[in-house]
């Protein structure tokens, strides 16, 4: 099955860069959200984003014109994927929510369409049930900031065919991405378990007083060679993301070393949710 029409729900952080960087590939791609403030915000990070990578000679005037002809905002779940080949769920990292819109996307596509879901940690096990088309649903997980980083992780659920997963390989590959594929569900896959480690070490650290995060951050970089320390990370991909994660854990283990830390939960509670809002770890006004 050859994938043309892609729809990614969820226009925030990671649903718009993923929607753009399909556009750009030459995938006919409609976005989606609930939210119309953040619609909004999508469809001017598209037209800036194009602009700039046009001045910076990143992309040529015809392929940002293309791109741009592409991608669609829509506010209406049916009119986005009426017609679509294969669907990226980026929304919020809730169970239950997801579950909800996979059941509802079940009704709603036809039924070739594949449902991928780019949750950071959940298996689609956990997922697939609630559609009639288990064997079409498979996590397909992009990274931050998606328009850069190169990896996609395929993961190969006990439910998922050898068909989707070959179909979905191809796609990212025509995003020009590197995919990888998982031959087992396991929680939080490959790139998430290993930054989970850092991270919790790293808050540890900053909760025990042994030094600041600006100097874990200096020292992840300096000493490790990481791009970005954990801190600056946090603030990319969202504290309110690592909040729910935690929440999410906790409430399946009970076991209370899942609970996101002190730091994590301050931060949620003031609404300082890292580079989106301004406001995080660093101050981004
Ligand atoms: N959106 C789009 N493009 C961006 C961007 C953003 N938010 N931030 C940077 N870029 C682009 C720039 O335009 C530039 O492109 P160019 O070289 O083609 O002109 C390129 O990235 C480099 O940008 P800068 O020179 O401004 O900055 P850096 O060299 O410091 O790179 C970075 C920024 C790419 C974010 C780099 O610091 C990095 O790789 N950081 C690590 C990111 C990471 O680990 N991501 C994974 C997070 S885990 C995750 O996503 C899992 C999920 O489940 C939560």
């Amino acid at each position: 099955m050859e994938i043309k029409k892609i729809t990614v729900v969820g226009a925030g952080n990671m649903g718009h860069q993923i929607a753009l960087c399909a556009a750009i590939s030459g995938f006919e791609v409609k976005c989606t959200d609930t939210n119309p403030d953040i619609l909004s915000k999508a469809i001017l990070f598209v037209e800036n984003y194009l602009n700039e990578r046009v001045a910076k000679g990143k992309l040529t005037a015809e392929t940002a014109s293309q791109a741009k002809e592409n991608i669609s905002f829509v506010s209406n779940i049916e009119d986005a994927v009426f017609d679509v080949d294969l669907v990226i769920e980026a929304i919020i990292e809730k169970l239950e929510i997801k579950r909800t819109l996979f059941s509802q996307l079940d009704k709603l596509c036809p039924p070739h369409t594949i449902l991928a879901t780019n949750s950071s940690y959940i298996v689609s096990s956990k997922i697939a049930d609630a559609t009639n088309r288990p064997e079409k649903v498979c996590n397909m997980h992009f990274f931050n900031p998606a328009l850069v980083m190169k990896l996609v992780e395929v993961v190969k659920g006990p439910h998922v065919s050898d068909e989707t997963v070959s179909a979905v390989m191809d796609a990212a590959k025509k995003m020009n991405k590197t995919p990888v594929i998982l031959h087992k569900e396991i929680y939080g896959f490959l790139v998430n378990r290993l930054l989970q480690a850092t991270r919790k070490e790293a808050l540890k650290l900053l909760d025990m007083g042994v030094a600041s995060f600006e100097d874990i951050d200096t020292a992840a970089m300096n000493g490790l060679g990481y791009p970005m320390g954990p801190f600056q990370l946090l603030d990319l991909t969202g504290i309110d993301l690592a909040y729910h994660v935690g929440m999410e854990k906790y409430e399946e283990s009970g076991d209370d070393s899942d609970l996101p830390s002190p730091t994590v939960v301050d931060k949620y509670n003031k609404g300082e949710f890292g580079k989106k809002v301004g406001k995080g770890f660093y101050d981004y006004q």
